[in-house]
């Protein structure tokens, strides 16, 4: 059964539900359609290599090194060695490369984005909303902004209206655990590809530097995908976040207080057993809600 056809793509779509790109990526149509398929290929292939193949720990989705491109994605992202034509094939990203697992596909980068460019607060929300399961507080009722437009700044660059927000303390409290997860991923575009200037031109450069501020209060200073993937692993907040999400998949439900104890359950099995899903997943397949499920809760 796990080895079916069948499995493979049930945990695949519950996978891109989960880190938002079964939904973001067709409406990225800012970005050529053949490029959005390669993506989601991609991001397919990673996932399916880890649960199904490898075996082997499941946050390898976030550590993996390597990734299975073609040429025109390699020559698109701009920082990975090009592989030569044909069709995808698996490429090493390099001992110096920024890039590792999930966090550094452009199927998840394009996941929470907002605006024609992308918005660190947007990007740091997903981070904390959907892999850590630890959403900021929600915006002030009162708050009078255009949440429509990135924060102005009177500078034609983007980032300085960003960084203004953490200087006034009455908009620091909470921007300043979402925003600066989003200054770290800021040298890849909204569809991955790696940049060290804004949009805006030159005189924008981007350093690519962010803060994790972690759910326990912890931060720590990371640059781009690896180091962002290293410290979310750290945190060990990862596995229960993925059991919430099994548990609400299997479900068709968002969690309640008593539902703590069944996904308490399942992470038993996210952390045993070197990390393996397969156990996991042999235990879902044998209940009958498996076969009829298609969707994470909407408001994941
Ligand atoms: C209680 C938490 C909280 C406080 C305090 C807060 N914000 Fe926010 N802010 C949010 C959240 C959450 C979002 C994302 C909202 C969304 O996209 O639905 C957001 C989004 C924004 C955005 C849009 C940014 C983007 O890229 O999506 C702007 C601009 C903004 N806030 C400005 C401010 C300013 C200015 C202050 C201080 C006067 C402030 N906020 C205080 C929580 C807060």
């Amino acid at each position: 059964m796990l080895q079916n056809r069948r499995a493979r793509e049930h945990f695949g779509r519950f996978f891109s539900q989960w880190f938002g790109y079964e939904q973001s990526l067709v409406r990225a149509t800012v970005i050529p359609e053949d490029v959005r398929t390669k993506l989601r290929a991609e991001s397919d292939a990673l996932i399916e290599r880890v649960v199904f193949d490898r075996k082997g720990p499941w946050t390898d989705i976030f550590r993996a090194t390597e990734s299975f491109i073609d040429a025109d994605i390699a020559r698109y992202y701009g920082d990975v060695s090009v592989p030569p034509e044909g069709p995808a094939t698996w490429v090493s990203y390099g001992p110096n490369s920024e890039r590792r697992g999930i966090i550094g596909h452009g199927a998840f980068l394009n996941a929470g984005t907002k605006f024609t460019d992308t918005s660190p607060t947007q990007r740091g929300i997903m981070v904390r909303t959907k892999l850590l399961c630890s959403p900021p507080k929600s915006i002030p009722p009162d708050l009078q902004v255009n949440l429509d437009q990135p924060p102005p700044s009177g500078s034609k660059c983007k980032l300085p209206g960003y960084k203004i927000l953490l200087t006034q303390p009455s908009c620091a409290g909470c921007h300043a655990g979402m925003d600066p997860i989003g200054y770290g991923l800021e040298r890849y575009d909204i569809g991955g590809k790696f940049r060290t200037t804004e949009p805006a031109g030159l005189t924008c450069p981007i350093d690519g530097k962010g803060t994790f501020l972690s759910p326990d209060g912890s931060s720590a200073p990371f640059s781009g995908p690896a180091e962002l993937s290293d410290a979310l692993v750290a945190t060990g907040a990862l596995d229960h976040c993925l059991s919430t999400r099994i548990f609400e998949y299997t479900q068709g439900r968002s969690k309640t207080g008593s539902d703590e104890e069944s996904i308490r359950q399942t992470e038993k099995l996210v952390s045993g057993r070197s990390g393996s899903l397969l156990d996991v997943i042999s235990a879902i397949v044998a209940t009958p809600s498996f076969t009829l499920r298609t969707a994470l809760p909407e408001k994941l």
